[in-house]
């Protein structure tokens, strides 16, 4: 399974890069705003650049299905690894699947967006989407269940052998990364506050803390002993004794 990083922010990017987790990013309009990012043309190419060859979803702006190709075809040009994220209706219901179908044509690739069920999911995989968001934590907000939605959804794109995956978004707690990855997603995208949680452990903070407590009281007692400090385990010559119980 993948992760993207659901932000615009450079620097959180660098880092999960440099910890050698992240295979891409996703970002909307509210992220960008957010993030102070009013120039879309610039601040997509920035996180272009920083991702090298790692895909990063930029959405369009218009609820004009023509528009939206134009601004699609655009945005591609901005960088050989932009995806194009094409909201799978718009703001009054009209499918969007005509764009997802002629941006493929035109050698576009498209993150189908904002798709709430397995209905719309298997739509856009059909259209010739590349990736269908499915956003986890609106699903909820609507009282359904969005792990059996991602779970149909996987089951529905192997059985038919469908080149789309499902980049699960809109994560609200850690916990939705679990039910994500355990009901078939191929990417989850997380914002780096959950990443950060993720990895945080309050037991694993006081289990690494016992243990170099423990190492540099051995390290103290090499010095107490006259043997040399540093060598714990390497250069020392007689045998360290063992810590009193
Ligand atoms: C995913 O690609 C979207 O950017 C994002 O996850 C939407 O999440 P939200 O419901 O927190 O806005």
């Amino acid at each position: 399974m993948e992760i993207f990083a659901d932000t615009a922010d450079l620097r959180e990017i660098r880092s999960w890069l440099d910890f050698g987790v992240l295979d891409g990013v996703t970002t909307n309009p509210s992220i960008m705003l957010a993030g102070g990012i009013y120039d879309l043309r610039q601040g997509a190419q920035d996180i272009a650049n920083v991702l090298g060859d790692k895909p990063l979803s930029v959405e369009v702006v218009t609820d004009d299905p023509q528009e939206m190709h134009r601004q699609a075809v655009e945005m591609a040009s901005w960088a050989p690894n932009i995806v194009v994220k094409i909201p799978v209706i718009t703001t009054q219901g009209e499918p969007c699947l005509g764009v997802i179908a002629s941006l493929k044509l035109a050698g576009v690739k498209v993150n189908a967006t904002a798709c709430m069920s397995f209905n719309q999911a298997m739509l856009a995989a059909k259209a010739g989407a590349t990736y269908v968001s499915l956003f986890v934590g609106r699903i909820s907000d609507e009282g359904a269940d969005a792990s059996e939605v991602v779970h149909r959804t996987a089951q529905w794109l192997k059985a038919w052998d469908m080149p789309a995956k499902i980049i699960v978004g809109s994560i609200r707690e850690t916990v939705n990364v679990q039910n994500a990855a355990l009901a078939g997603a191929h990417v989850v995208t997380v914002p780096p506050k959950f990443l950060r949680q993720m990895i945080d452990h309050k037991y694993s903070r006081f289990t690494v803390a016992q243990f170099l407590a423990d190492g540099q009281s051995a390290a103290q007692r090499m010095v107490d002993l006259g043997l040399s400090a540093g060598s714990n385990g390497s250069g020392s010559k007689k045998s360290v004794p063992t810590r009193a119980k």
